[in-house]
Order: C-alpha cells, then sequence, then structure tokens
C-alpha cells in the first residue's frame, strides 16, 4: 500500500471521525457527504450499515489528513462490495493521493478474493481516475463496475445470474443491498421495472443515481407504511428479483415489482407476497402503475385480477430533459386497481 495511506477498520475513533470531517470541509465538489457530520460519524462508527465490513483508508500528509476512500464489504456476500467516501483535500490534489485512496481499496479486494466492487459518480475527474484503477462505466449509468476477473460490467451481470437454480421469495433484508445491485442496474426488457420506486430499465432510461437506486429499497425498511421483498437464489442468495408495497393514507396499497428474465416465474409471488402486506397492514384494495408499452407486465398484473382504471402520468424515457425541454419521448401510463 502507499506509504501515506493507512487502513482502518471500523468503527474508528471520535477523534479520527472528527479528524476527517475537518478534511471534508475543504472538498469544494458536493459528494453527498451531508451537511452536518452525523452521516460521517454514522458510517465510521457502524451506527449505520453494521450490516457490511467497512474499511476506511486515510492519506496523510505531515501527519493531516489530506483525503480518504472507503470499500463497504457484504455482510451476506462478501465478494461484492462499494466503494465510497472518495476525495482529497484540494490543497493535496495532484499528488498521487487520489489515485492511491482509489487503487488500494482494488487491490486489497482483490486479495481478499473479491469479484467487483460498485460505485456512482458523476465527477469528469473522479472518472479518470477510477479508470485508471480498473473501473468501467456501465452503459446508460453513472454506475462504475471494477470487475476483478477484467471482464465488462455487461458480460459480468450476465454471468452473475447463471445456474443459480430456483429462486425463493422473502421479507427485505438490509443485506439486500449489495446483493441486488447488478438486478437492478441490469437492463430489464420491460421499461418500468418498479413503478412505486421509481426503478425505471436503463434499457430505455439513462441512471443518473447509483446509491439510492437500491437504496429507496432498503429504506423502505424504516417506514412502518411500506416495505418490499426480494426473491433470492443459490448459496450467495442473489437478488433475482424485487417487489415493493406502500400503503397510502387512503387505505390503498401500491404493488409493483420484477424480476431478472431467468426468474420471471418469481413475479407471481413477489406481487402477491407484497400484496398479502398490504392486506395484513388492513388495505382494502391495490393499486398499481404500468408503462402502457410494458405489454407483459400489463399481462401479468390481469391474469392476477388487476383492472385498467384509467391513465396514470406519462412516463419519460428513451432520452433527458435539456434544461426545461424534454429530449426523449413521454409514454402512456395506466392504473391498475385490484379490489
Ligand atoms: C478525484 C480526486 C479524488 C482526485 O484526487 P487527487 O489526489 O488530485 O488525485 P491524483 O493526484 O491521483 O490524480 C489527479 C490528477 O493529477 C495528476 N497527477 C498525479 N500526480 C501528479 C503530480 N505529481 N504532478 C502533477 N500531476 C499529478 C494525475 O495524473 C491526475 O490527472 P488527471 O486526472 O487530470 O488525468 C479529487 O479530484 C477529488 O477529491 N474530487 C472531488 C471529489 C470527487 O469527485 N470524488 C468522487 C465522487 S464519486
Amino acid at each position: 500500500m502507499d506509504p501515506r495511506l493507512t487502513r482502518y477498520e471500523t468503527p474508528v475513533s471520535d477523534e479520527l471521525i472528527q479528524e476527517i470531517w475537518e478534511m471534508w470541509q475543504k472538498v469544494p465538489e458536493d459528494v453527498g457527504i451531508g451537511s452536518d457530520i452525523s452521516m460521517l460519524s454514522g458510517h465510521l462508527t457502524n451506527r449505520t450499515r453494521s450490516e457490511d465490513r467497512k474499511l476506511l483508508y486515510v492519506a496523510r500528509v505531515d501527519g493531516v489528513v489530506a483525503g480518504t476512500s472507503m470499500i463497504w464489504i457484504s455482510g451476506r456476500d462478501p465478494v461484492l462490495c462499494e466503494f465510497g467516501l472518495p476525495a482529497t483535500a484540494a490543497e493535496f490534489r495532484r499528488k498521487g493521493i487520489g489515485q492511491a485512496l482509489f487503487d488500494a481499496p482494488v487491490s486489497d479486494f482483490k486479495e481478499m478474493g473479491g469479484e467487483a466492487i460498485f460505485l456512482g459518480t458523476n465527477h469528469v475527474n473522479a472518472g479518470r481516475t477510477y479508470f485508471r484503477a480498473g473501473y468501467r462505466k456501465l452503459v446508460a449509468s453513472i454506475t462504475h463496475v471494477r470487475v476483478l476477473s477484467g471482464v465488462s460490467p455487461e458480460e459480468y451481470f450476465v454471468e452473475f445470474f447463471r445456474g443459480l437454480g430456483p429462486a425463493s421469495v422473502f421479507p427485505g433484508e438490509t443485506t439486500d443491498r449489495t446483493s441486488a445491485v447488478p438486478l437492478v442496474h441490469s437492463a430489464h426488457d420491460w421499461q418500468v421495472m418498479d413503478a412505486n420506486m421509481s426503478t425505471l430499465s436503463r434499457r430505455y432510461f439513462v441512471h443518473r443515481g447509483f446509491a439510492g437506486q437500491v437504496g429507496r429499497y432498503i429504506g423502505l425498511l424504516d417506514d412502518e407504511n411500506a416495505t418490499f421483498f426480494a426473491a433470492r437464489a443459490g448459496d450467495r442468495q442473489k437478488v433475482v428479483g424485487l417487489s415493493s408495497a406502500k400503503l397510502g393514507d387512503d387505505g390503498v396499497c401500491s404493488v409493483d415489482g420484477f424480476t431478472h428474465n431467468n426468474y420471471g416465474d418469481r413475479w407471481v409471488p413477489l406481487i402477491e407476497a407484497a400484496i398479502e402486506w398490504g392486506r395484513s397492514r388492513g388495505a382494502a384494495s391495490f393499486r398499481a402503475t404500468v408503462s402502457v408499452e410494458d405489454y407483459e407486465k400489463r399481462d401479468l398484473f390481469a391474469a392476477q385480477g388487476f383492472q385498467e382504471a384509467g391513465p396514470a402520468d406519462d412516463f419519460f424515457l428513451d432520452g433527458v430533459w435539456l434544461k426545461l425541454q424534454p429530449n426523449g419521448r413521454p409514454v402512456g401510463a395506466l392504473r391498475l386497481v385490484r379490489a
């Protein structure tokens, strides 16, 4: 490891957290660290994401903290991890510190038998540093994946789902977070994978965020009026399908979900699990929203007793908003209801 770096395993001391927070005040870009120390200290004390193993990298110059990075190693599937907390304080840039902070977790994780590291970035400068550390950007997404075998992220995601055997449906857990990354970021044939969660397929829509894509599901576990279910397969309990349920103030429960193409047979059990949860919370009826062009999903909902109940707000696909102008196409949506 670069002699300027020290590796820590969380939880770390309050003194170190304070030093790191002070360093982050000297990072001019917004990298989502939050406006006070609580988010940082949550991760570094293990108050947040206690299910994962966290390795923190701290760079120092003459004893002063100059930069950080961290990996969150999945508690369920420790060959997968997420990279974050990456920055060098402005005054210490262009000295190779960032590269060292991005490279060290890659070589450590490789040595530990790791398989893939995930992250998201909109930052052009960081993108170059990531590329040199071996990360490759996923098509139509800001997600970058460092596949330690060297294959492309797309190839890795295809292989990830091969030969897993049958899947079963379970209540969602926090450890689904990293396990669900390949599923949520695989290009799905359906335009709208889960309307409840604004999960759109990157085959039709450019993903502008990373952590929130699965993080939104995990967030439901803190909401007493919502939840999610996961279909999992194989020894590693890989997530091959997701469904969500949200109980509205009107007593109607919104449900939706999707599976990997290999696990279409799990869609009905996932939706039924969401409906059953809604019923147990007193929901009298259920609703869903689908793209008019997701013919297969419309048929599946119809077979589950959902009926069309008029238009919903359009989905916006195949493009981006250029200032206020949409450069893409609105696709009609349908409201579905089931008593
Ligand atoms: C991305 C970031 C971490 C890089 O930090 P850094 O310490 O400056 O990184 P490095 O010094 O390794 O590399 C930066 C550049 O300096 C160059 N460099 C490295 N050593 C150098 C030296 N001794 N002299 C001159 N240039 C040098 C590198 O070649 C690199 O060039 P390029 O990226 O323009 O092609 C930093 O810009 C940063 O904190 N950005 C804001 C936070 C951010 O975007 N984080 C990622 C969010 S996902």
